[in-house]
């Protein structure tokens, strides 16, 4: 059984804000974590990647929900209802981890909706928050 190729971030990936960009470089490392465990069928590995994950989704959709909240960004509704979608999701993907049910292309399904979402929602708030005064180079301290 060979695990599925790797896939490689798209190059308009970054959204120009460092901090979401490391957070979402965090998100994309931890899919392919999950698409190893999948491909390779390590079940337990499978749902401990999926929690890690589901924890580090969490942070980060309160993060970009009380950042667009505090600037007042307009379009805060629907984005919030797309990462509900994904919240969703993920919970409905851990339980059917949790029988050994996941399918292979689970890691493939939430790897492009992430890198949808990133594209298509994430990008539109970016000018708002500059506007607003956030600092792009605001990074976390490597470690
Ligand atoms: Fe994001
Ligand atoms: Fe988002």
């Amino acid at each position: 059984m060979t695990s599925p190729p790797a896939t490689t971030l798209p190059v308009d990936f970054e959204i120009g804000i460092a901090e979401l960009d490391a957070q979402h470089k965090r998100l994309h490392g931890l899919l392919e974590r999950l698409r190893e465990a999948v491909g390779k069928h390590y079940g337990f590995a499978t749902i401990a990647i999926l929690d890690e994950l589901s924890i580090e989704a969490r942070i980060h959709f309160a993060v970009e929900e009380s950042l667009m909240r505090m600037l007042s960004f307009p379009e805060v509704g629907s984005h919030i209802t797309e990462h509900e979608n994904l919240r969703g999701q993920l919970e409905k993907f851990r339980k059917r981890a949790q029988d050994f049910e996941v399918a292979d292309d689970l890691a493939a399904f939430i790897q492009q909706w992430l890198n949808d979402h990133v594209d298509r929602f994430d990008r539109d708030f970016v000018d708002h928050f500059l506007r607003a005064g956030v600092d792009p180079r605001a990074a976390p301290e490597s470690p």
